[in-house]
């Protein structure tokens, strides 16, 4: 069936954005809320995000005109009437949900399609309290829809294969990939991304690090396009936390546990971007303000002198062989990019310096080289993480003007630099490993293949690369590691390898060859 009709149910932050990609593709479209007030501002969101692209020359104005002549803002559910498909996309409540389909039960043809772009409840139950189960078809955008390219797309055992078979050729039509997933709480994507946002939103709470050093770790340090605060801000933290807890009822585990942080802004009406503050202030709908990184802040000149530990090599020499002995390749290539700035190394700990490095590995433990060179109030361990983060790691002991003095070689360095607590993981790999980690599990549990995972996280939530093909470029064996650290290191059987990841350990197995883009 070809659909030329469309109604979006809910204007907000998702609705807007569907409406806009509906009228794009020529439909004509008419969006009804739950007041007039809602209706009004969500028809300003749509009317922004086009006079937007007609400033960035993606639109005339002429074309503008007419994508917002395609929109009409109907009065009642009554105005669906005619339409050849609805998607909802009301909160992510299932009650809330229910009472909308059953108000479009009483007024659309039972021909027409009926689409939820629920992030994470089950389209069964809500297609089971449907009086017509196998119209309605789970049509999941990604955020902002106007650019992500990945359609969801979850038929259940009740739906009509004609149904799934006309959504997925609307996404075609509309531009967008479509992804046939299971009907599994949180799909591939958000089952896969929420957790990580989470576990973002603890680190910030338990002072692991700040909100600008999370961020920048995750842009600078992986590569990501947005940090997970900043991320969290835009999908709406009542939406996060609404999907984090369906994947808590399905799953268990403190992985999908919501943070009391994500709890308490949500609580408290901070939900990011729509009420113009969550993790950041948007006073006018603006970006982020920028974050301050540690390397860019006003520091001191850099020590002229600074003393390197090589914690592989610290504690199997002693005196003068661990000067004479060769380093570790990562504190060679430390000592070698701080040669590079113009700053001298040496390796001998009763050299009066006022800087003492210890060029850790992402597994953390940056105290123990420190105490046993009897100058753990000078040190700091310094982790340079792919592809340009320095990762500062002082310990408990590290006295300010240590602190000061590390700030100021970075910024030497020119790198960017964050601050982590001294844990497994540091920074950049606590977010990262984990996150692949749930990315095997789900390879090794047989929900998805590795191309899909890849796929969906390329084209649904803009990683420049998958999980699957982070996990190859940053070595099985290396996550293995940082991920065994840090099981023992928490006791959280959430943070161990998956069997899967051991396999591909033991059988010297690339993770590429299951497939991943
Ligand atoms: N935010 C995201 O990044 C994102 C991404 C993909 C999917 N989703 C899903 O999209 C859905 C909506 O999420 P959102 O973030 O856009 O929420 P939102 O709170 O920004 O918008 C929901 C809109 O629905 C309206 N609404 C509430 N009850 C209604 C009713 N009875 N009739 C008509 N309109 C009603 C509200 O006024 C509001 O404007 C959820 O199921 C969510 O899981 C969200």
């Amino acid at each position: 069936m070809e659909v030329r009709e469309v109604g979006v149910v809910g204007l907000g932050t998702m609705g807007a954005g569907i409406a806009e990609v509906f009228a794009r593709g020529g439909l004509s479209v008419t969006a009804v809320e739950a007041d007039r007030d809602a209706l009004a501002r969500g028809m300003s969101i749509l009317g922004s995000s086009l006079g937007r692209a007609v400033s960035r020359g993606k639109l005339t104005e002429d074309e503008h005109a007419q994508i917002l002549g395609r929109v009409r803002p109907g009065s009642a559910m009554t105005s669906l009437s005619g339409a050849d498909l609805v998607i909802e996309v009301v909160p992510e409540q299932l009650a809330v949900k229910r009472q909308v389909l059953a108000e479009l039960d009483q007024v659309l043809r039972p021909t027409a399609i009926v689409a939820t772009n629920t992030s994470s409840l089950s389209v069964t139950t809500i297609a089971a309290g449907s009086a017509y189960p196998g119209r309605l078809v789970g049509m999941h955008f990604f955020n902002p829809a106007p650019v992500m390219r990945l359609v969801e797309v979850v038929s259940t055992v009740l739906t009509e294969p004609a149904a799934g078979q006309a959504v997925t050729a609307l996404a075609r039509r509309l531009g967008k990939t479509p992804v046939q997933v299971t009907d599994r709480a949180g799909f591939v994507a958000n089952a896969l991304l929420l957790p990580y946002l989470n576990h973002a939103v603890r680190l910030l709470e338990t002072g692991y690090a700040t909100r600008d050093d999370i961020d920048l770790a995750v842009t600078a340090g992986i590569g990501l396009p947005m940090g997970p605060l900043a991320l969290l801000d835009l999908i709406g933290l009542d939406t996060s936390l609404a999907v984090l807890q369906v994947l808590q009822r399905e799953f268990g585990g403190t992985r999908y546990t919501p943070a009391p942080l994500l709890r308490r802004l949500a609580d408290a009406g901070r939900t990011g971007r729509k009420s113009g503050s969550g993790f950041y202030d948007y006073p006018a709908q603006s970006p982020p303000a920028a974050g301050s990184p540690a390397g860019q802040r006003a520091e001191p000149p850099p020590p002229g002198t600074v003393t390197l530990i090589d914690p592989a090599t610290a504690g199997a020499r002693t005196g003068a062989a661990e000067r004479a002995g060769p380093h570790s390749e990562r504190a060679a290539e430390l000592a070698s990019l701080v040669a590079v700035a113009g700053i001298s190394v040496t390796r001998n700990p009763v050299h009066p310096t006022d800087l003492v490095i210890v060029a850790v590995g992402p597994q953390g433990g940056v105290l123990g080289p420190a105490t046993a060179a009897g100058r753990a109030a000078d040190a700091v361990g310094l982790h340079v993480a792919a592809p340009g983060l320095a990762e500062i790691v002082p310990t408990p002991l590290t006295s300010a003007r240590a602190l000061a003095h590390a700030g100021a070689l970075v910024a030497r360095l020119g790198l960017p630099a964050v601050r982590s607590a001294d844990r497994p993981g540091l920074l950049a790999g606590a977010l990262l490993y984990p996150h692949l980690r749930d990315a095997v599990a789900m390879i090794g549990d047989g929900y998805a293949t590795a191309s899909d995972v890849d796929t969906v996280m390329t084209l649904g939530c803009g990683y420049p690369r998958g999980p699957v093909r982070m996990l190859a470029e940053a070595g099985v064996e290396r996550a293995a590691e940082v991920l065994a650290a840090m099981h023992a290191g928490y006791g959280d059987p959430a943070f161990a390898p998956p069997p899967l990841l051991i396999e591909y350990v033991r059988g010297g197995l690339s993770p590429l060859a299951h497939g991943a883009r």
